[in-house]
């Protein structure tokens, strides 16, 4: 089938452009190389899909489990801000650290229209209202954004095949979301995936939106199990969720 064309309008930012999805929620893409944060046919029904359910993270927040989330690639911060609004929602303590280069400026972000995304708008605000507190474009280092007294996000400005955890544990899911192995590759290799691998407690799930085969033999190679599962409706037939073995 041919790729829809899909209406898209200028930001503030000259390498980036907003594309409006077909599920009606907004992502960007990158003018330089068309890198788009998410999938076209629906940014809003691929978090959620994908990440907040394929991960395990959905379940364990509604059956009230304390949850820790590592997301490689905050991109939008649609995936943390989903997250941590499901996590407010069933009253569960959440810890949600994102890795990024490139951390998107409050001004950049409103283009999409990110109180849209969520039940509890005010999350949106008080979102806003943390990021500018910092530059537009955020030195390296460690920047905690306490939601609550329950939720704690942290992010991490770096590159993730530099960053390494210090203290702070494993995870019991892995968001993967940086770019798609044809313009990344390095992030999609058998030592990305091994160093995953070091960061997931026993029961955790990796969940990644690329199911080509070669991301399937990095994973296999690394002590992950790799399962295919339906993707969102709409959208890939399939994607990743990977169980350490
Ligand atoms: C597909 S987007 C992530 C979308 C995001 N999960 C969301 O909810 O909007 C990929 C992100 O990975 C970031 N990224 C790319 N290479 C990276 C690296 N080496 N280390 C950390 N982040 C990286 C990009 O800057 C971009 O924001």
């Amino acid at each position: 089938m041919p790729i829809p064309i899909r209406d898209t309008f200028p930001t503030d930012r000259d390498d980036l452009i907003v594309q409006v999805t077909d599920d009606g929620s907004l992502t960007l893409v990158k003018t330089t190389d068309n890198d788009a944060f998410h999938s076209g046919c629906g940014a809003l029904a691929e978090t959620d899909h994908v990440y907040c359910k394929g991960s395990g993270v959905a379940d364990r927040l509604a059956r009230r489990q304390h949850t820790r989330v590592l997301e490689v690639g905050l991109g939008t911060a649609m995936g943390m801000l989903l997250t941590v609004d499901a996590a407010i929602a069933s009253g569960t303590s959440l810890e949600y650290v994102a890795i990024e280069t490139d951390w998107i400026s409050g001004s950049t972000l409103q283009y999409l229209r990110p109180r849209d995304w969520v039940a509890k708008t005010d999350l949106v605000d008080a979102y806003m209202d943390f990021r500018k507190t910092l530059p537009d474009v955020v030195p390296g280092g460690t920047y905690r954004w306490c939601v609550d007294s329950q939720r704690l996000v942290t992010i991490e400005v770096a590159d993730v095949r530099q960053w390494s955890l210090s203290a702070e544990g494993q995870f019991d899911a892995i968001y993967y979301d940086p770019f798609c192995p044809e313009s990344a590759p390095d992030l999609w290799t058998p030592s990305s995936m091994k160093a995953m691998r070091g960061l997931i407690a026993a029961d955790g799930k990796l969940a990644t939106y690329s199911c080509s085969r070669t991301v399937r033999n990095a994973l296999e190679q690394s002590g992950w199990g790799v399962a295919r599962v339906p993707g969102p409706i709409g959208g890939k037939r399939e994607v990743i969720v990977a169980t350490p073995v």
